[in-house]
């Protein structure tokens, strides 16, 4: 029996592995691309375009902080977390995981460090086997690295893990369906702390919850972070969702990062029209603030991935757009000093400060329709007539 079978989760947490200084960089992330490749054709799969899920994104993240990304559904925040942890291919750029690149890992040694990158996903019926015990769940991931032996040397641990989730451990003998939805998602969170990671990357983690069990499956996630010295990248569409437990939020928008910064000044201090347009959605419980606070309406639909538009991308529902520098010119995520921030502020906007100071004001915007071309229309299955020629 391996002595680490006979260690409680927590102790091998704070004890036998070695955790760098919290604070430093844990993920490096360097212009990583996503893109899928559409196919269309019988025999021959031709490729006719690809969805730009993620189309250059930088981003770091801090040994034992949580990262909270949000944006609107599409915009490619699952496929960033998944290609962060080697789940998805990455076209082009460099994931770092504690100095090691992991663009290049393959076989026995992407395998080894898969015991440090765990995801925790959205709908914890559909990421937990149905035909399996709790017991047996838990224990796969355990053996799998060699962690323990078989079950019975794994007991300790196991009922450490699930008290540590707030289960009891007469639960190891259950199976999914015998829980509810809020239950069910502490046994995927026990699942992934199985293997004592470092990194989790939560999917969306309590978007299929009750509301009721919202708050207390993110207190969870706070206090194991605590306890095991977890880092976390924290995915959700909505604000609030990643609000209280976020150190540091980013902002997403069609495949790439439009702004980051500190959680409170990100929310104190929204810079980038998109982040703006995002929280004023967020009812405030203060009904004088709710009727005087900024309201900014989107227009238009999320633009396809498959046809972004050009320069930046939010140009087509942006209501501070300026011509033509919005249109043809893809701004950098950039630190930006401007009054009441602080200095770890970065925003993707040619003309953040300007709207900051209200030198420019917004505007209408004009509804612009897509140019998409007709093969790649084809393939995403639109309607597309046949060019008929005028007579
Ligand atoms: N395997 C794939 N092949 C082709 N396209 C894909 C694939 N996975 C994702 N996509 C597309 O990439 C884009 C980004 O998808 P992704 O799931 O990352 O978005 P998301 O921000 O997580 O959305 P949601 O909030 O709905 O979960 C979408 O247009 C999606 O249809
Ligand atoms: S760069 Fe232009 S279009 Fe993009 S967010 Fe800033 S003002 Fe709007
Ligand atoms: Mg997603």
């Amino acid at each position: 029996m391996s002595t680490a079978a006979t260690e409680p989760a927590s102790d091998r947490a704070k004890g036998d592995r070695t955790r760098g200084d919290k604070g430093e960089v844990l993920v490096d992330v360097q212009d990583l691309k996503v893109h899928f490749p559409i196919k269309r054709g019988i025999i021959f799969d031709k490729v006719v375009g690809h969805v730009y899920a993620v189309d250059g994104v930088d981003l770091q993240i801090r040994r034992g902080e949580t990262y909270g990304l949000v944006g609107e559904s599409g915009c490619g925040k699952s496929t960033l977390g998944r290609a962060i942890l080697h789940l998805e291919e990455s076209t082009e750029g460099t994931v770092t995981f504690d100095g090691q690149s992991l663009t290049d890992l393959g076989g026995e040694d992407l395998r080894k460090r898969r015991r440090d990158l765990q995801m925790v996903f959205q709908d914890p019926m559909g990421s937990l086997d149905p035909r399996q015990s709790v017991e047996s769940l838990l224990v796969e991931g355990m053996k799998a690295h060699g962690i323990v032996g078989d079950a019975e040397a794994a007991m300790p641990r196991l009922k450490q893990l699930l008290s540590d989730v707030g289960l009891p451990a007469a639960a190891l003998k259950k199976y999914p369906h015998e829980f509810s939805g809020g239950q069910r998602q502490r046994i995927g969170i026990a699942r992934a702390l199985s293997v004592d990671p470092e990194l989790i990357v939560a999917d969306e983690p309590v978007s299929a919850l009750d509301v009721s069990v919202q708050a207390q499956v993110i207190n969870l996630l706070a206090d194991l972070q605590e306890e095991y010295g977890l880092t976390y990248l924290v995915i959700a569409h909505d604000l609030a969702v990643v609000r209280h437990i976020s150190d540091r939020v980013g902002v997403m928008y069609l495949g790439g990062i439009v702004e980051e910064s500190d959680a409170a000044d990100l929310y104190a201090n929204p810079l980038h029209p998109y982040t703006r347009a995002l929280l004023s959605a967020v009812p405030v419980p203060d009904p004088d603030v709710e009727d005087t606070r900024e309201q900014i309406l989107l227009s238009g639909d999320l633009p396809s991935p498959a046809n972004p538009p050009s320069g930046c991308r939010f140009h087509t529902r942006c209501p501070w757009r300026q011509e033509s520098r919005c249109d043809d010119e893809r701004p950098q995520l950039r630190l930006v000093e401007i009054d009441g921030t602080t200095g770890s502020h970065k925003v993707a906007c040619h003309y953040a400060e300007q709207i900051a100071s209200g030198e420019i004001q917004p505007h209408d915007v004009e509804t612009q329709t897509e140019d998409k071309p007709k093969e790649l229309r084809e393939a995403e299955g639109d309607e597309v007539a046949d060019d008929i020629p005028f007579t």
